[in-house]
């Protein structure tokens, strides 16, 4: 949720900060800091609000801040502690010789306060990462080694933590540690970084180290060295980053979450390929490890995800189970981990997450891991926390996704779950082969038909106009596409914050339908298929309360235009596969009518990229 960079080097410290800091700010955006050590002086900066106004206040002090020849930087997103000056990060102890930056939350923060105060050490914040800045200091002063106070403060740590240390007495020596928060090492030529994920160096340097939990990390402009929590030293493996700086920026688009959008098609193209050759050959998952004869014996899957993930996994659902007649369970990963699950080594778990660090699916993963379970993964981030820990793995290769809302990635989890229920299927032969054959030929046009509705997103902006001005928004579907429903209402909610609402149509009757009223618009996910006659009746009922009627469909039916007010039109595609088509118009008119009202679309108010706290 917050986002560190640590910097030893020749360069322009100030400079590798703050561009760092700007390509993570997608992590969380309340308020910013920085600390520079220049060769007598260890200062600290910091900024409430957004990225600008923290470079806006280095303006004033460059007379100093050049002379920097280290330097570590923060930008939050508050979990305790107002976003204020004073809670933002870096932390220093009490002498001010020790600064700290820190992503997570310490969950013993209290009774480490009590202690520490008790020894003396005054709190000026209502922050958890300054008793982290105490509690080093502590250690420092009895070993005099960076190093070394480090790894023995943070044996008191219990929760999740990504820091990043300096100390005035050291003047060439960036500390790092983590447990359950993200943290790497960019290698450099005569200059190193830390990180709290790859945007942050990608512009310096490809080459990485990723710190596994409880790692310790110290860095010098022309070395870096790896110890575990009980001093051993440990050799840690460069990995290349597979991506380019241009996935960095916005290439002519007036926003992230557009060009993410338009990059649909190629995120498709990109899944298959490797993965399904032609429609007659069988899908090719070589990170699946799942034996024949586990698959063939698998009787239960569950799926846990968040957020637009928990809707992948539900469309997951209906493909696996029609495809495979498996029973899946779909659950919220924050629910999952505070009940007693029936898990064990005859389920098979499927963790789906974008980021690879959500912390509610982390902790869910391992729990079912722990049960025996053997782990599948879908994720975007095959070097992170989550894909670590799978023991089957289907990187969705969707490219850095830098938009809060996630779009492209979302797309590309369902094209990863399509293509693992077949994959399974084809191996438990399941299914029919014709339909087989038929959803991957589909699957493969699919690229050139989100082309088509992208050319005529004009008419979506339309309708973006029509009802920007509109302060609650339902969304109703039937079957395989109600989750579709609960993501067109997500996308607009968090990025526009109008009060959206997805709605399995058959419950409108139930409940919701006493809202309907002129000043309400209802959007009717109205594709052709076993439900479309139902849910036009369900349109029909909420038309008689004189609703704003929108309908997206794939139906030429001239009836329609008597029903609804507003008609979205998407090209013709088999009821199985509709899910993937029909969530393009949804996050063009979530984008445009946020775009109209105005609104901060890529770093919406009060939400982070990956949610790595609980
Ligand atoms: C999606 O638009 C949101 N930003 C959010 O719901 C996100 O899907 C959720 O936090 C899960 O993230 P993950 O896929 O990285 O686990």
């Amino acid at each position: 949720m917050c986002g560190i960079v640590g910097y030893v080097g020749n360069q322009s410290v100030v400079d590798i900060l703050l561009d760092g800091l700007e390509q993570l700010e997608y992590r969380g955006y309340d308020s910013a800091g920085v600390a520079l050590q220049t060769p007598d002086k260890l200062d600290v900066y910091k900024a409430v609000g957004k990225l600008c106004n923290l470079r806006e206040e280095l303006k004033h002090h460059t007379d100093e801040t050049r002379k920097a020849i280290m330097g570590i930087g923060h930008i939050r997103w508050a979990t305790h502690g107002a976003p204020t000056v004073l809670n933002a990060h870096p932390h220093t102890c009490n002498c001010g010789n020790l600064v700290v930056v820190h992503n997570g939350i310490v969950e013993n923060y209290k009774e480490l306060r009590e202690l520490l105060t008790a020894k003396g050490c005054v709190f000026k914040t209502q922050t958890d990462t300054e008793v982290v800045a105490h509690l080093i200091a502590q250690k420092y002063a009895l070993s005099k080694d960076l190093t070394e106070a480090v790894r023995l403060a943070v044996k008191d740590l219990k929760g999740a933590y990504a820091l990043c240390v300096m100390h005035k007495e050291e003047k060439n020596k960036l500390v790092g540690t983590k447990l359950n928060a993200p943290l790497l090492i960019g290698v450099g030529e005569k200059e190193n970084f830390f990180a709290s994920d790859v945007p942050a160096i990608i512009k310096h340097t490809k080459k990485a180290v990723y710190l596994e939990d409880g790692e310790i990390a110290t860095l010098t402009k022309d070395t870096y060295s790896v110890i575990d929590s009980d001093g051993n030293v440990v050799e840690k493996k460069v990995e290349m980053l597979p991506w380019e700086p241009v996935a960095l920026s916005k290439m002519g688009y007036k926003h992230f979450m557009l060009k993410e959008i338009h990059e649909q098609p190629d995120v498709i193209r990109n899944i298959l390929t490797g993965k399904l050759h032609t429609p007659q050959d069988n899908v090719i998952l070589n990170e699946v490890k799942l034996t024949r004869e586990h698959l063939k014996n698998l009787n239960r899957i569950q799926i846990i995800a968040c957020g637009t993930s928990l809707h992948a996994a539900m469309i997951g659902k209906y493909l696996i189970e029609t495809l495979c007649g498996i029973a899946v369970d779909v659950e919220a990963s924050s629910e999952y981990i505070y009940r007693r699950t029936v898990t064990d080594e005859h389920t098979l778990v499927i963790g789906v997450s974008q980021s690879g660090e959500t912390a509610d699916t982390l902790t869910a993963i391992k729990q079912a891991k722990a049960k025996g379970s053997h782990i599948l993964i879908i994720t975007n981030r095959p070097d992170s926390a989550m894909a670590r820990e799978a023991d089957s793995l289907v990187p969705v290769n969707a490219g850095i996704e830098v938009s809060v809302a996630a779009t492209k990635s979302y797309i590309a989890q369902l094209v990863s779950f399509y293509l693992l229920a077949i994959y399974m299927a084809e191996i438990k032969e399941s299914a029919n082969e014709y339909l087989l054959l038929s959803l991957k030929t589909d699957l493969m046009i699919l690229p050139q038909k989100i082309e088509q509705i992208l050319s005529h997103k004009e008419e979506i902006q339309k309708c973006a106009k029509i009802y920007s001005g509109t302060k609650d928004f339902i969304y109703i579907a039937r079957g395989i596409n109600y989750p579709t429903a609960l993501e067109g209402a997500l996308k607009l909610k968090e990025i526009s914050y109008i009060n959206a609402t997805g709605y399995p149509a058959g419950e409108l009757k139930h409940g919701p339908i006493a809202m309907l009223d002129e000043t309400m618009p209802v959007l009717s996910i109205l594709m052709k298929g076993c439900v479309y006659e139902k849910l036009l009746s369900n349109s029909e009922e909420a038309k008689a309360r004189n609703a704003r009627m929108i309908a997206l469909t794939n139906s030429e039916d001239e009836k329609l235009n008597d029903l609804f007010d507003f008609i979205i039109r998407v090209p013709d595609v088999q009821d199985l596969l509709s899910p993937i088509l029909a969530i393009v118009p949804l996050q063009l008119l979530a984008y445009y009518i946020a775009e109209f009202l105005g609104k901060d679309v890529d770093q919406p108010r009060n939400l982070a990229k990956s949610v790595t706290v609980e």
